[in-house]
């Protein structure tokens, strides 16, 4: 029986090591945690996943602009290779889109496999730049409400955002 809820302060380290895990060493070298760094994740849109106390697997939501507009940067999100293929990741997915869409947010971002997200809805965005070497057809994006991403370009930039 999987239990979620939003992550709390408590429980950060459990989902850095879920992530150690799943993802390559280094995973902090890359360009997009320098938009994380010393930046708290979105109050209530990041989830954590526990199966009888067991972290299974989380997700994270970062703020951050995109030339001036606001965005919700999608990620880390990793399923425990246990649990991969049944489902939890996409349900996590689905679930922080509608809840970003729920508190108002306007357009959601990451920077991932395009075959795994283009079946949420994720397609390139041209004309927003990570800071390299990010590979530009990693760069995805999602409308929350009709026509969201429709004119924003530019640079993605922290945002240090309080709740
Ligand atoms: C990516 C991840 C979060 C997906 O979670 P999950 O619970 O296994 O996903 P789901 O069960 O909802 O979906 C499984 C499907 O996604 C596909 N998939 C998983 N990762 C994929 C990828 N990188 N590219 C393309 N497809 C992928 C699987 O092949 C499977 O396809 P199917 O539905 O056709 O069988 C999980 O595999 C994981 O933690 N991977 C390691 C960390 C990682 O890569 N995170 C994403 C960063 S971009």
């Amino acid at each position: 029986m999987f239990e979620i809820r939003p992550e709390e302060a408590a429980d950060w380290w459990e989902v850095e090591a879920l992530y150690d895990l799943c993802f390559a060493p280094g995973r902090e070298a890359l360009s997009s945690y320098r938009l994380r760094d010393h930046i708290p994740p979105v109050r209530g849109l990041s989830q954590i996943v526990r199966e009888d106390g067991i972290v299974a697997g989380a997700i994270r939501f970062w703020p951050v602009h995109v030339g001036t507009a606001d965005a919700l940067l999608l990620g880390p999100i990793a399923v425990h290779p246990t649990h991969q293929g049944e489902g939890l990741g996409g349900y996590l997915i689905r679930a922080g889109l509608e809840a970003g869409r729920e508190k108002g947010w306007n357009r959601v971002m990451l920077v991932g496999d395009a075959p795994y997200y283009q079946r949420f809805g994720f397609t390139r965005l041209e004309g927003v730049e990570m800071p390299p070497p990010t590979n530009p057809d990693r760069i995805l994006g999602l409308d929350l409400v009709p026509g969201a991403w429709q004119g924003i370009t530019g640079p993605v930039t922290r945002w240090n955002r309080v709740g």
